[in-house]
């Protein structure tokens, strides 16, 4: 049976998928911009709201959609997989119960705790502003301040890297948050493990690390992720198979408390002096990590997803073996003061000419707006290119040569999947573990 799949949403990491399942589907999507790369590969975009679960259901029973699957945790918040499946359109991506693991991040550090999930930091959760402050004044150390709710992964301040512990009191007082978590700070190196996860079994995908900070040398506030890399293998030159393992296990045990969870399961992880912690769970594919490992899939994503709805085993995932390089183009400003409606030039004839004898260059598009006359930025990331090749370097130079096709007028840090920075990962985990 031919397969129309329905996506959710209109950023990089969306296009992304929208480049995995359509040598074997067709494909519609739902998003609130037109986002140019999906549109080309797409039957229809539907200009929606990606939380507006009404017009979504609408849109998938009118182009029979036999399958969805759900980029952005916003829609999953919504209950935009509860409405899908209760149409009947098995759709990849929690229901909003289980995407709690992501949307409420007290609820996170309770479930790890209730259910014995290995990695969990020490944490308090509160209501009250003034007793998190008394807190903060009390606790021996550094520590974590995040809102329970969701912010684009821009409204988690740690003391004693970002911010000082007045000034974490004072972001706490100003914000007035409902609810906060408080939580002991990791020190260490981050790093991604994104699982496929369907009637009970777990696929993992390879480690990726990405660059939250907004400039070159992790320098500036956090954003949606500046860009990312990942080896030619599971792990990434800063870790060993058995921290990539003990990845896997908290993914496992997550799962096994979960048992009817479907979708990606992203474990972002700290590689500590004591090993592996969990600094948080998405209930999506990571943005921009979902650039860097659908790419180096082999087997057709289409697979999984269709194995996942008929309640079929999961296939055994099979990777191309070799790195990979993501580097997002992000507009003036951003994120604290981005500068929109900035025309932008991408020449995608010339990015993909980046590409040499053993590697492949590709291109992305994210929040850019399509108009009459070409493309313009908006107030988040533009587009992003992967360099793949067999070596992290090899690909950094690929993506740097497609950027330089790309042309310029955007903020790009340079920096990530360099042979310096990835050294300096190599060192500090070195140093930590001494
Ligand atoms: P989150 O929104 O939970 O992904 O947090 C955003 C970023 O804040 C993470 O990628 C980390 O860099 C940092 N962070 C979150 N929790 C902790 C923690 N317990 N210790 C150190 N850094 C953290
Ligand atoms: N790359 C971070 C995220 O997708 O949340």
């Amino acid at each position: 049976m031919s397969e129309t799949v329905l996506l959710v949403g209109g950023g990089g990491r969306e296009h992304a998928i929208a480049r995995a399942v359509t040598p074997d589907a067709t494909l519609y999507a739902c998003a609130s911009n037109r986002n140019p790369g999906i549109a080309a590969l797409a039957e229809e975009i539907r200009l929606v709201d990606e939380r507006d679960v009404e017009d979504i259901v609408a849109f998938a029973e009118e182009i029979d959609a036999t399958l969805a699957v759900v980029g952005p945790e916003s829609a999953l918040a919504a209950g935009v997989a509860d409405a899908l499946d209760d149409a009947g359109i098995y759709t990849f991506g929690p229901e909003s119960d289980a995407a709690r693991i992501e949307t409420d991040k007290a609820y996170q550090r309770r479930f790890m705790q209730d259910e014995g999930i290995p990695g969990c930091p020490d944490f308090e959760t509160f209501e009250d502003m003034d007793a998190a402050c008394d807190y903060i004044d009390a606790y021996d150390g550094d520590l974590a301040v995040k809102p329970a709710g969701l912010t684009g992964g821009k409204g988690v301040r740690v003391t004693g890297d970002q911010v000082t512990k007045a000034e974490a009191k004072a972001y706490l007082r100003e914000e007035d948050y409902d609810r906060v978590v408080l939580e002991e700070r990791l020190v260490g190196e981050e790093f991604t493990v994104q699982a496929f996860v369907a009637n009970g079994e777990v696929r993992p995908t390879p480690a990726v690390q990405d660059h939250k900070r907004a400039y070159e040398g992790d320098e500036g506030p956090n954003t949606g992720g500046m860009g990312s890399y990942s080896d030619a293998g599971p792990t990434l030159p800063f870790m060993d198979a058995a921290d990539y393992d003990a990845a896997v296990e908290i993914l496992e045990a997550t799962v096994d408390a979960l048992p009817d969870y479907k979708g990606v399961l992203y474990g972002q992880f700290m590689l500590t002096a004591d090993g592996v912690r969990v600094v948080e769970f998405n209930a999506r594919f990571g943005d921009p990590e979902a650039m860097n490992t659908l790419p180096v899939l082999d087997t057709p994503f289409l697979d999984v997803l269709t194995a996942a709805r008929d309640g079929e085993s999961l296939p055994q995932l099979a990777f191309d073996d070799r790195a990979t390089v993501c580097k997002y183009a992000v507009p003036a400003g951003y994120p604290t003061d981005p500068e929109s409606g900035a025309h932008i030039a991408v020449d995608e004839e010339s990015v993909a000419a980046a590409a040499t004898e053993t590697g492949d260059a590709l291109l992305f598009y994210a929040s850019v707006d399509a108009r009459e006359d070409g493309l313009y930025t908006t107030t988040s990331r533009a587009f992003a290119v992967v360099g793949v090749d067999e070596t992290i370097t090899a690909a950094e130079e690929i993506a740097e040569a497609a950027l330089a096709a790309a042309g310029d007028g955007l903020r790009v840090r340079h920096d990530i999947g360099t042979p310096d920075l990835v050294q300096r990962r190599i060192d500090h985990m070195a140093d930590l573990r001494e």
